[in-house]
């Protein structure tokens, strides 16, 4: 009885350290991608470079970070109830042209539907 419990301890205690691994993995991978992002987007809150900030990216309504100035065609695609979330940001980094049409956004998207989604999972941590 006792070598049973061990065992079973044994195995969710294995189980539960390789999906930490796994999880640790995947930010590592997001981050490696926001290499691409850097250059214009700082994900510290309020500071802007060529792009917003994207600390809070996620959930946030396109066009209203405050103090950035975003092009008429990224505020017009916010009126329309759009919030960025899994879905929408893997279409804007997919091809940014193809969601927002004239977004100032000077980035041709990234092809790899693994790679955005590692990157929108790295997004997904910058809040408070
Ligand atoms: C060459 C500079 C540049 C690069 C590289 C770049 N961006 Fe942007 N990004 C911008 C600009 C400028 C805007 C504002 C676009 C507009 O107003 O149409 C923007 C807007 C955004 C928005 C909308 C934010 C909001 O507040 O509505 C997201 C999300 C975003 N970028 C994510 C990314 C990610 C993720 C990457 C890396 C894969 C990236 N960008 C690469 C310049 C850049």
């Amino acid at each position: 009885m006792r070598h049973t419990i061990g065992l079973i301890l044994g195995t969710a205690l294995a189980l539960g350290l390789s999906a930490n691994t796994v999880l640790a993995d995947d930010h590592a991978a997001g981050e490696a991608v926001f290499k691409k992002c850097r250059a214009c987007h700082s994900i510290e809150p309020g500071k802007k470079r060529v792009g917003p900030s994207l600390f809070g990216v996620v959930g946030r309504t396109p066009g209203t970070a405050e103090g950035f100035k975003y092009s008429p065609s990224m505020i017009a695609y916010g009126k329309t109830g759009a919030v960025w979330d899994d879905a929408t940001l893997d279409s804007y980094l997919a091809s940014p042209r193809k969601l927002v049409k004239k977004t100032r956004m000077a980035f041709p998207g990234i092809k790899g539907e693994e790679d955005r989604k590692a990157l929108i999972e790295y997004l997904e941590t910058l809040h408070d």
